[in-house]
């Protein structure tokens, strides 16, 4: 029987991972079934079991169980560890290995893909949540010149940049006001509600890149208020998506797939839908 993976959430009908999976092990000549699996909430570390129960080799998480799954693990990698989040479970004997491969994905997307240097330049990462507290170890690893985290609830912006011993600066948006970033990466869920965070003019250095975490099949808030205000360059997430699975793969099966393949088929079959 092939090795079975899935991609484990609440919603999960809509993830992608396992059409970039199926492309990857296709790619690389690799035995696997990778599925979705639906975990009723509250029924996460059930439904983990189960699937763990019927021999399977690993999974993907994805929202509102990247907290649970920490939890879930018998060993912790030091980026998940500083995530506080695990997106990358793999089971291996009695042992629950746990990783958390978004931060990289990203830096993987903005450095290798998309060709933007993080050393030495001024970044700005909107949201204090989980999404932003994945990437912020990851960021700091690149040695910006400034990594300054700006959210809505500056407290909440304050208690994590106390939780990474103040290696970043937390500020409120309108103590951005006259500031000026190289890279201004989006990790917040105003998308969600079709909003924006509210940042101040002229916030786009010149030759700037703007990121989302969140991709859409048309333009997302972010991308089009960024537009807008003369950003150089925009990305959505999609290539980030790409990239932690990429991660995530090479934990299970020892492989680096091709992900610049993936990711032009995926944007093609967004354009079919
Ligand atoms: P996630 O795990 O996706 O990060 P979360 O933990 O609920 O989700 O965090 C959502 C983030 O988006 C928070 O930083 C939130 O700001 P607050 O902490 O101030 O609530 C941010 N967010 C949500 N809607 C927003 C909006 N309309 N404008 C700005 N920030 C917003």
């Amino acid at each position: 029987m092939s090795d079975q993976y899935a991609v484990i959430g609440n919603p999960v009908a809509h993830s992608k991972s396992p059409l970039i999976h199926t492309a990857f092990a296709r790619q690389t000549g690799q035995d696997l079934v990778y599925g979705r699996l639906l975990a009723p909430e509250g029924a996460f570390v059930a439904t983990a079991n189960a699937f763990r129960a019927r021999g399977g080799r690993g999974l993907n998480v994805t929202l509102p169980f990247k907290g649970e799954a920490f939890r879930f693990a018998t060993e912790l990698s030091e980026r998940a560890r500083a995530a506080q989040a695990v997106n990358t479970l793999k089971f291996e004997g009695g042992a629950i290995i746990a990783d958390n491969t978004d931060g990289v994905g990203l830096v993987n997307d903005l450095v290798g893909n998309l060709g933007c240097a993080i050393a030495g330049r001024h970044i700005l990462l909107l949201g204090a949540g989980g999404a932003a507290r994945g990437v912020i170890e990851p960021l700091l690893q690149q040695q910006p010149a400034q990594l300054v985290l700006a959210n809505r609830s500056l407290e909440k912006a304050q208690l994590l940049a106390q939780s990474f011993r103040g290696a970043f600066e937390a500020c409120a948006y309108a103590a951005l006001a006259g500031r000026q970033f190289d890279l201004v990466v989006n990790a917040t869920s105003a998308s969600l509600a079709g909003l924006v965070p509210p940042l101040p003019p002229q916030i786009f250095a010149r030759g700037a890149l703007a990121y989302d975490m969140m991709y859409s099949e048309g333009e997302t808030p972010f991308l089009a208020f960024a537009r807008g205000e003369g950003a150089a360059l925009l990305a959505d997430g999609l290539g980030m998506l790409v990239e932690q699975a990429a991660e995530s793969f090479f934990i299970w099966r020892g492989l680096r797939p091709d992900t610049g393949a993936v990711l032009k088929l995926l944007r093609h079959s967004n354009k079919d839908v």
